[in-house]
C-alpha cells in the first residue's frame, strides 16, 4: 500500500517522459527496412600481420590476432569498432603462429590452439588433441545489425552472460512455448523479480561452452543491445557495432584466468568489507542507525558496515546526507568506526533538474548531461522527480563526477553503493531507461544510448574507483554497483538487486551468483531474505545461512516491508544467526585468502561444482549448491520445512564440516539439515584457515592419499603495505601426515598463537620440528613451525 502510494507521485512525469521518448525515437531512430543479407563470400587472400593473419573475403575481412597461445581476438569487418572500455590489458607478448594454406581452408596454429578458416568463412577452433571445440558459421550482416552463429554439440552446456535469473546452464531454460530461451543483452531494472526474469541489471556478452571434448570461452566486445539463443546452434544477434570477439580454450578455471587477464581483475578489498553488512531502506535518522548498531552490540552480533539508503539523503540527491537528520555526520561516522562499523553511502547517477541544485548547474556548465539529438536535455523521472543524467562516456564528466565523492570521503564514508545505474528511470510504458537516441560522447567519437547503455554503470563505477584511489590513496576502494558490463570487476562489487522474498528466489540466487563469477565478477551477494516482501523466519534463516558463504554478506530490504535484522524473529533464530555470523567471522582468513587468489587469477570465490572436475558431466547441472574456494562445498536449503537434502559430490573425498564424517565423492548422498545447520562439506586434503580472536586455527582435513597444499594470505587488512603468504604442504602416508610450512613475504605474522585442529583421523603421536608433543590431542597448540608430523591410529 505504502509502496504504491510512493510510486503514484511519479505517474504524470513518467507518462510525459514516455511520450517524449517515443516521439524522439520515432523521429531520430533509423527506420529498419528490409536490409539485405551480406555474408563474407569467398576467401580471396591471406596476409600475415603482427600477431596473426589478415584474411580478405569478397565482402568482409577477418583479422585473427593471437594475444597468447590460447587467447585469440577475431575481428570481422565492416563494423563500428568498440571503445575498449572492457579491456584491461593492451600489451601482450608476441606469440609464434603458423599458417598452412589448403585448397578449401587456411589453418592457423599456435602451440595450443588451431583455427581453421574455410573458403566460405566458417571458423573452427581445435585444441591440441585436434578435437573441435567450437565451430562458427560465417557472420551475417543486415545493414547495421549482425548475427553470429555457432554449432553446439548435443551435450554442450553454456554458462555466463553476466547476471541471469535462469538455469545455471543457460541452454536448459525454455520459454513459455518450450523453445530455447532468448537472453537479452540490455541492462535492466526488473524490480521485485523472481526466477526466469530476463534481462537483469548486469548483462555481459561472455559465455563458457562446456562439452565432452573440453571447454572454451567467448567474449563479444560489443555493448549494443543483443539477443543470445542457445539451441542446436547458438545465435548472437547484435543491433549494431562490430563483430570483434575473443576466444580462449582450457579448463573452466583457465578460461576465467584468461578472461580476467583480458578484462581485469578485482583488486583486494578492505578486509572489513568481507564481514557482515546491515542495511535497510528506511533508517532515515542517525538515531535509528545508532540504535541498530547498539542492538548488534547488545546481541553480540559481529557487524562490519551499515548502509545509508536514499531516505538518508536530502531529497534523494547524489552526494548528500541530510544534515538535519544526521546533525554530526563526521562525529557519528567516527563513533561507529570506533565500534568497527563502516558507513557506506548510496549514490544514484540522476542529478535533480533544478537551478537550486549546484550539481546540476555545474553539470550544465560542463555540458555533462545526456541530450536528445536536437540538443535538449534528457530529463527523466527517478526518485524525487526529473533528473539529468551525466554522460560517463565522456572522460571530462567522469573526472567531474569523481571529484564529488571527495567531501564524503573526507568525513570518513568508507565506501559507496551505486544504485539505479542501468540507468533506471520511471516510465509508464516501454523501456525503463534513457531514450535510445540520447547522445553520448563515447570518448569524443560520438554515439548514442544504443551503444552506451550497457556501459553506463561500469563507467560510473570507474569514476568512483578513480576518486577513491585519488582522494583516499592509503585505503582500498569499496564500491558496490547494481549495474555494469565486462570489466566491472576492476572497480566494484555487485548485489543481485530487488529480489522477491520467496523460496524460489532464494534458490535462483545461487545460479545468479555462480553465473556472475563465471562472467568475471567475483564479489556479489543478495539482499538476505529478499528485498521485496516479508520472509518467514525460516526463509530468512535459510537465506542467511547460504549468504554466510557469499562474498557480499548483507541484509537489506525495501521501505515498505517489516524492518529486518537478525533479532527480528526472536529465538531460536537469533541464536542460530549469531552462530552463523560468528562462523563468518572465524572464516575470515579463508575468505581473505580467496580474495587474494582473485587478485592473482580472477577466480570467483563462489564457484560451480564442476569447477574442479569439468569431466564429470553429472556436475554440469548442479545449481542448488556451490563451492566456496576449493575447500568448501555449500548445500543451501532451498525449500521450506526441509531437514535434509541430497547432493551429488564431486570426485575424491569430503568431510562433513559438522561431524567430520568422511564421505566418498562421485555419489549422491543425503545430508541432515536441522534448522541450525546448513549442509557443508570440506574437501579432503584442505587446510581451512580460521581465526578465533588473535589465534589462527588451521583446520587440517587429511587427504586420503598423496599430497596437497593450501595457503593463508595476510596483510594489514587495508592499504597497500607489506603482505605475507603462508603456504602449507600436506603429505599423507599410510599411517601419518606431514605438514610443511613455507613462509613468504615481509608482513609480520599477525596472529598471537596457532592451533592445528586435525579432523577425521585420531592422532597417536605428534612432532613439531622433530620435538615430540606430549599427550597430543586433536587440537595441537603451536607456534610458527617448519614441519609437523602426525602419527595416526
Ligand atoms: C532500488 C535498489 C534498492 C534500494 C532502493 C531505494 O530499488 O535496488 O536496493 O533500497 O532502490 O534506494
Amino acid at each position: 500500500m505504502l509502496k504504491s502510494l510512493f510510486y503514484l507521485q511519479y505517474i504524470p512525469q513518467a507518462f510525459l517522459y514516455s511520450l517524449k521518448r517515443d516521439r524522439y525515437e520515432r523521429y531520430y531512430l533509423p527506420k529498419r527496412g528490409s536490409e539485405s543479407l551480406v555474408t563474407p563470400g569467398k576467401l580471396l587472400q591471406i596476409k600475415p600481420s603482427e600477431r596473426g593473419f589478415h584474411i580478405y573475403f569478397e565482402q568482409a575481412e577477418l583479422e585473427i590476432d593471437f594475444l597468447t597461445h590460447d587467447l585469440v581476438r577475431l575481428n570481422w569487418s565492416p563494423g563500428l569498432l568498440p571503445i575498449p572500455y572492457a579491456i584491461a590489458t593492451q600489451d601482450w607478448d608476441l606469440v609464434e603462429v603458423s599458417l598452412e594454406e589448403k585448397e578449401d581452408c587456411a589453418i592457423i596454429k599456435s602451440d595450443s590452439l588451431t583455427i581453421e578458416v574455410t573458403v566460405n568463412g566458417y571458423v573452427r577452433f581445435f585444441n591440441q588433441a585436434v578435437e573441435v571445440l567450437r565451430e562458427e558459421l560465417p557472420p551475417q550482416w543486415y545493414g547495421e545489425r549482425l548475427v553470429h552463429q555457432a554449432q553446439l554439440r548435443s551435450e554442450e552446456h553454456i554458462y555466463g552472460l553476466g547476471e541471469r535469473a535462469s538455469t545455471l546452464n543457460l541452454r536448459a531454460a525454455k520459454n513459455p512455448q518450450q523453445k530455447p530461451k532468448t537472453y537479452q543483452m540490455w541492462n535492466y531494472d526488473p524490480a521485485g523479480y523472481g526466477s526466469g526474469i530476463d534481462p537483469m541489471y548486469i548483462c555481459i556478452p561472455v559465455y563458457m561452452g562446456l562439452h565432452q571434448a573440453g571447454s572454451y570461452l567467448v567474449f563479444y566486445e560489443n555493448s549494443f543491445r543483443a539477443e543470445f539463443t542457445f539451441a542446436d546452434v547458438t545465435t548472437a544477434a547484435f543491433a549494431g557495432g562490430s563483430l570483434r570477439y575473443y576466444m580462449t580454450i582450457g579448463e573452466p578455471a583457465d578460461l576465467i584466468e584468461r578472461y580476467t587477464q583480458l578484462t581485469g581483475r578485482a583488486s583486494l578489498p578492505p578486509r572489513w568489507a568481507l564481514g557482515y553488512h546491515q542495511s535497510r531502506w528506511g533508517y532515515y535518522t542517525e538515531a535509528a542507525i545508532r540504535q541498530e548498531v547498539a542492538a548488534f552490540q547488545n546481541n553480540k552480533l559481529p557487524l562490519s558496515a551499515v548502509h545509508l539508503d536514499i531516505d538518508c539523503q536530502v531529497a534523494h540527491r547524489p552526494f548528500t546526507i541530510d544534515p538535519i537528520r544526521f546533525p554530526d555526520l563526521d562525529g557519528f561516522i567516527q563513533e561507529l568506526l570506533q565500534l568497527g562499523v563502516h558507513v557506506i553511502a548510496i549514490n544514484n547517477p540522476g542529478v535533480k533538474f533544478s537551478r537550486a541544485s549546484n550539481l546540476f548547474i555545474e553539470g550544465q556548465i560542463l555540458n555533462a548531461f545526456c541530450k536528445y539529438p536536437d540538443g535538449q536535455l534528457v530529463i527523466a523521472p527517478v526518485w524525487a522527480g526529473g533528473k539529468a543524467f551525466p554522460d560517463f562516456t565522456n572522460p571530462k564528466v567522469r573526472l567531474w563526477w569523481s571529484r564529488q565523492y571527495a567531501y564524503l570521503l573526507d568525513i570518513g564514508v568508507a565506501g559507496f553503493w551505486h544504485d539505479m545505474n542501468e540507468p533506471a528511470t520511471f516510465v509508464s510504458w516501454g523501456d525503463r531507461t534513457l531514450p535510445q537516441v540520447a547522445q553520448h560522447s563515447m570518448e569524443g567519437r560520438g554515439g548514442n544510448h544504443r551503444e552506451a547503455h550497457n556501459l553506463y554503470g561500469m563507467l560510473e563505477a570507474e569514476a568512483a574507483y578513480e576518486s577513491l584511489r585519488q582522494f583516499r590513496p592509503e585505503q582500498r576502494p569499496f564500491i558496490v554497483s547494481r549495474s555494469g558490463w565486462a570489466g566491472l570487476q576492476r572497480y566494484a562489487w555487485t548485489w543481485t538487486g530487488d529480489v522477491a522474498s520467496t523460496w524460489d528466489a532464494l534458490r535462483q540466487t545461487i545460479s545468479i551468483i555462480v553465473g556472475l563469477g563465471l562472467s568475471g565478477i567475483p564479489y556479489s551477494g543478495s539482499d538476505i531474505g529478499g528485498f521485496q516482501g516479508n520472509p518467514t523466519a525460516e526463509l530468512y534463516l535459510r537465506w542467511f545461512q547460504m549468504a554466510t558463504f557469499f562474498t557480499f554478506y548483507r541484509t537489506h530490504c525495501a521501505i515498505s516491508v517489516v524492518p529486518r535484522t537478525p533479532w527480528t524473529y526472536g529465538e531460536p533464530y537469533l541464536s542460530i544467526l549469531r552462530r552463523f555470523l560468528q562462523l563468518r567471522d572465524r572464516l575470515m582468513p579463508y575468505f581473505y585468502t580467496l580474495a587474494w587468489e582473485t587478485t592473482q587469477k580472477g577466480y570467483p570465490p563462489v564457484r560451480p561444482l564442476f569447477w574442479s572436475d569439468w569431466t564429470d558431466s553429472q556436475l554440469w547441472d548442479v545449481e542448488d549448491a556451490f563451492c566456496l574456494g576449493d575447500a568448501l562445498l555449500v548445500c543451501p536449503i532451498v525449500q521450506p520445512g526441509s531437514d535434509s537434502r541430497t547432493i551429488y559430490l564431486p570426485k575424491e573425498h569430503w568431510y562433513d564440516f559438522w561431524n567430520d564424517t568422511l564421505i566418498r565423492g562421485r555419489q549422491t548422498i543425503d545430508l541432515e539439515a536441522p534448522l541450525d545447520c546448513i549442509p557443508l562439506l570440506v574437501k579432503a586434503g584442505s587446510i581451512l584457515p580460521m581465526q578465533d580472536g588473535e589465534q589462527l586455527i588451521l583446520h587440517v582435513y587429511p587427504p586420503v592419499s598423496g599430497n596437497n597444499e593450501g595457503c593463508v594470505y595476510s596483510d594489514a587488512g587495508d592499504g597497500y603495505g607489506k603482505f605475507r603468504l603462508d603456504k602449507f604442504y600436506l603429505n599423507r602416508s599410510e599411517t601419518g601426515l606431514e605438514i610443511t610450512w613455507e613462509q613468504q613475504g615481509e608482513f609480520e605474522f599477525p596472529y598471537s598463537s596457532i592451533q592445528l585442529q586435525v579432523h577425521g583421523i585420531s592422532i597417536q603421536q605428534a612432532w613439531i620440528d622433530e620435538q615430540e608433543v606430549l599427550t597430543p590431542r586433536q587440537q595441537i597448540e603451536c607456534r610458527l613451525f617448519k614441519q609437523v608430523r602426525l602419527q595416526f591410529n
